[in-house]
Order: C-alpha cells, then sequence, then structure tokens
C-alpha cells in the first residue's frame, strides 16, 4: 500500500510568506476586548500561541461601529484600538509569528443593542433572523430586525474595511502588504455590488510578514 505523508510539518510558501509549518490558529472570537478594545491578556494569549514562522490569524475584528454582533470582540476602527494591537502584534512578531488580523462586519447578527444609537443593524436585507442559541449552549442571541441599506450606502462599508485594513498594515507597519491588502478590497467591493446575500464579512490582512 502507498504510504501517505501528511506534511504538517513541513514549510509552505503563502504568497509573499515563508511559513515553517502548516498548523494554523484559526480565527477565534475570545470576548475578551471590553468596550471592543484589545487588552492586555491578548499580548500573553496570542504570543503563547506563536511558533517561528507559523501563522496565526486573529480573533474576527469589527471594521466600524456597526460592525459588532457580540459583546466584547476587538474593533480595528479607533486609534485606542489601533494603539491597543499594537503591543500584542509585537509579541507574535518577536517569537516570528506570522500574524494575519480578520476584519468582519457581522451584518444583520446583530442587535439594537450593538448598535450606535440603538438603531438596527445594517444589512444587504431587511429580513430578521431567528434566535439562537450562542455557542456557550447557554445565552440565546437575539436579532433585531435590520436596515436593508440603500445601494450607495454601501460605499461607506467598503470604505469601512478600507480603513480597517490600513489599521492593520499600520500596525504591522510593513508595505510590502498593500498590494494583498487592495486585490483583497477589490474582491470585496465587486462582491458588495453584487449585493452579496452574506451578512458577515471576513477579509484577511497580513500584520506583518516575518
Ligand atoms: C469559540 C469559537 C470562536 C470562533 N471564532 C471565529 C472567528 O472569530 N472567526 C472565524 O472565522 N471563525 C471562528 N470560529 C471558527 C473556527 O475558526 C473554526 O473554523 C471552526 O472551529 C472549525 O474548525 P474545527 O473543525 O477545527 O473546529 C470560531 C469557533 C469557535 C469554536
Amino acid at each position: 500500500m502507498e504510504e501517505i505523508t501528511i506534511p504538517l510539518l513541513t514549510p509552505y510558501k503563502m504568497g509573499k510568506f515563508d511559513l515553517s509549518h502548516r498548523v494554523v490558529l484559526a480565527p477565534l472570537t475570545r470576548q475578551r476586548s471590553f468596550n471592543n478594545i484589545p487588552q492586555p491578556p491578548a499580548v500573553l494569549y496570542y504570543s503563547q500561541r506563536t511558533t517561528k514562522g507559523g501563522l496565526l490569524i486573529s480573533e474576527a475584528t469589527g471594521v466600524s461601529d456597526t460592525s459588532q454582533g457580540y459583546p466584547n470582540t476587538p474593533g480595528i476602527w479607533t486609534k485606542e484600538q489601533v494603539e491597543a494591537w499594537k503591543p500584542i502584534v509585537d509579541a507574535v512578531h518577536m517569537k516570528g509569528g506570522i500574524f494575519f488580523c480578520q476584519i468582519w462586519h457581522v451584518g444583520r447578527v446583530s442587535n439594537y443593542g450593538f448598535q450606535p444609537n440603538g438603531r438596527a443593524p445594517i444589512s444587504c436585507t431587511d429580513k430578521p433572523l431567528k434566535a439562537q442559541l450562542r455557542a456557550n449552549g447557554v445565552d440565546v442571541a437575539e436579532f433585531s430586525p435590520p436596515r436593508r441599506l440603500k445601494t450607495e450606502e454601501i460605499y461607506q462599508v467598503v470604505n469601512d474595511f478600507r480603513i480597517a485594513a490600513r489599521n492593520a498594515m499600520e500596525v504591522g507597519e510593513n508595505s510590502q502588504t498593500k498590494s494583498m491588502a487592495s486585490q483583497a478590497l477589490k474582491e470585496l467591493s465587486k462582491k458588495l455590488r453584487m449585493h452579496c446575500p452574506s451578512s458577515c464579512l471576513v477579509l484577511l490582512f497580513p500584520l506583518k510578514p516575518s
């Protein structure tokens, strides 16, 4: 019988990034970023999961004050949030990790309580979601009826992603990542123009190649 080798611990070239192995930290929402600001314990959390040349993807990180739908998840749209990410990213880079920031907008997976001035969550549809059991198996997430964005409002969301991506790159202080970022933004704009039915948009941005 032919022997199958699983190359988990062999290097992998991912675009401009040379990963030393193929074990990746999946994005995991932690809900420890009080007031949407990453907190100091995240320095330890992410650096403990860093290996030299290993890829980490951050927990989903909001692009704007309308993007939130879960308690205490981080953002990257304000100066304070950007500053709070810096020591976390530094700690990962110190250990030689490659860190991508997952940026998102939850769309209608939200309710009035998460939205600025208690407004309706924004989405591509005005159909509300049914209440769902949260991942902890105890709490029930309630969703408010969303407001369907007008076509001309979509550009604001695209711009929020653009700013968040720039902020992530600022944290990573690396200009090499810009072309990847702009390509991803083009894809996003295309999706939005097609009125993508998904309510949750996720983009990945490298904070800095090692
Ligand atoms: C507690 C928890 C939080 C998660 N948070 C995110 C997230 O922020 N972004 C994301 O894209 N996926 C998130 N996921 C999905 C995981 O990244 C992963 O794709 C999923 O657990 C499937 O992988 P598995 O089959 O190895 O469990 C989360 C999963 C769990 C269990």
